[in-house]
């Protein structure tokens, strides 16, 4: 059949005029998306003011999404709101600067890497629980994203980090990051852009002593951002610009602090909102992470039960719960044409709920990727927390660990118990994370613990 004779998806319903669904959008996005599925099933239009945006949900759907991007489909005229807060660089910088460039993101990523990532991890949480005490409440939210904040500035930014650009750095942020702003143009007279640009001029200022110190004695250092600052373009030789550099680490650690936090976050509450596989893991910890002993990798491999259940927040919370596209070249996807000038996007926290793809989806269960189950290995493109394909995030393996050796610290020092019962999802521009949440501790008298059984792990729903 030729393109034309293609219907475009159809509209879902309450689309007003001129708005179109702007307004549901803005209040309840995953709300939107579940009843386009309802009403329309896995392809459908939504309207954002004038702009058609075709929602595809499902695996094979998604598989096209991931596939195309760089060819049909554009990651980079969406995401253009990034550039005021994190640069020109990356895939916002185009297709062939994104190829220059992402080695060097790449190689930093590496497996051999993250042994010292993990270290720096394990160490950055231990001091963070050494501040606790013996018994108290904290609320996790706030609490993961300032882990996670030191976390990222340890391990890429270098030990000295924390000390070298202090707190102010991460305060700097979030006028930063509250300048995101996809639909108005970034350089409108508001305040917030006014403050972000004078974060971001502040910033770079508290980074480039930096970067001129690891130029200037290359050989005293060996981290990450030495690894970069090392780094040299495939076809030219020549080292990273200063400027391009500076972008990347702003945007690496923008990448690597609030969606790791929210996911965090989310796996403690979601196991202690389910204590019967909390016991499992439990169990786990005690065997193969004694306390005293730092957690490494390999802890990380034996902790099974926890490595499934960081999987199951990933799907049923995903910190990017949608995706976006710019539809460049017309395509054709489920007997439906999607014109050029078009956007296109998927939604993991709508689509990792579909019934065929995972049983029983609205229950937490993260036994379904134990061996005999593997739902998540159904197909490649059914859990796409991460993203998929070419640009599927860089930055997966280093979150999931840290994420994981959060939770093992925690579980392996303190009782805890959650104050707030049923945090809900919190939405911005930034990552999706629970909304406050406080949870009361105790710490364990540590060498008499007892053995914890592991019973048999049951389903129960999510909410
Ligand atoms: C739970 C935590 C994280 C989540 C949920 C997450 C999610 C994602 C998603 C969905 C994408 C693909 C975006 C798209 O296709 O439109 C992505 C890309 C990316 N992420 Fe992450 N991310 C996380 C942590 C991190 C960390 C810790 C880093 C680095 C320190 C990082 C660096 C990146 C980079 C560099 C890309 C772009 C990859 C490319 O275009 O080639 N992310 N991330």
């Amino acid at each position: 059949m030729e393109h034309q004779e293609l219907p475009t998806p159809p509209v879902l319903s309450g689309a007003k005029p001129g708005l179109g669904h702007l307004i549901e959008f803005g209040r309840n996005r995953a709300g939107l998306l579940l009843r386009g599925l309802e009403e329309q099933g896995r392809i459908f239009t939504v309207k954002l003011g004038p702009q058609n945006v075709a929602v595809l949900i499902g695996p094979e759907y998604h598989r096209t999404f991931f596939m195309e991007t760089d060819k049909s489909l554009n990651i980079g005229t969406p995401y253009k709101f990034l550039r005021a807060s994190f640069g020109e660089v990356f895939f916002m910088a185009g297709h062939d600067e994104y190829v220059r460039q992402k080695p060097f993101v790449t190689q930093a990523f590496r497996r051999e890497k993250m042994v010292r990532y993990i270290e720096v991890m394990d160490r950055e949480v231990q001091k963070w629980l050494d501040t606790l005490g013996d018994a108290g409440e904290f609320e996790i939210v706030g609490t993961m994203s300032r882990l996670a904040q030191e976390v990222a500035g340890h391990a890429l930014m270098g030990e000295r980090f924390q000390e070298e650009a202090g707190r102010e750095f991460w305060d700097l942020y979030q006028d930063l990051t509250q300048g995101l702003d996809p639909i108005l143009p970034p350089n409108l007279p508001l305040p917030k852009f006014w403050r972000r640009d004078r974060a971001r001029a502040r910033m770079l200022a508290i980074l480039q002593p930096i970067l001129d110190e690891r130029r200037a004695h290359p050989d005293d250092y060996d981290d990450f951002l030495q690894d970069f600052v090392n780094s040299r373009y495939t076809d030219t030789q020549e080292s990273i610009e200063d400027d391009v550099l500076l972008n990347l680490m702003l945007g690496l650690m923008f990448a690597g602090h609030e969606t790791t936090a929210g996911q965090a976050a989310w796996n403690v509450i979601l196991l202690l909102q389910h204590p019967e596989y909390l016991q499992r893991v439990l169990a786990e910890i005690e065997a193969f992470a004694p306390y005293g002993e730092p957690v490494t990798g390999k802890t990380l491999h034996a902790l099974t039960h926890l490595g499934y259940a960081v999987t199951e927040t990933e799907r049923l919370r995903p910190s990017a719960d949608m995706l976006l596209r710019d539809v460049d070249e017309a395509i054709d996807i489920g007997g439906y044409h999607i014109p050029a000038g078009w956007k296109v996007q998927v939604a993991g926290e709508v689509a990792h709920r579909l019934p065929d793809v995972f049983a029983e989806p609205d229950f937490y269960d993260p036994l379904r990727y134990a061996p005999g189950r593997e739902e998540d290995k159904s197909d490649r493109f059914a859990l796409i927390g991460f993203g998929g394909g070419v640009h599927k995030c860089t930055g997966m393996n280093f979150a999931n660990n840290e994420i994981s050796v959060i939770t093992t610290l925690l579980l392996q020092q303190f009782d805890l118990e959650l104050v707030t019962q049923r945090p809900d999802v919190a939405r911005g521009t930034g990552a999706n994370r629970p909304t406050p949440t406080i949870i009361r501790y105790l710490r364990k008298p540590q060498l008499e613990k007892e053995k914890v059984a592991a019973p048999a792990a049951a389903g129960c729903p999510v909410h």
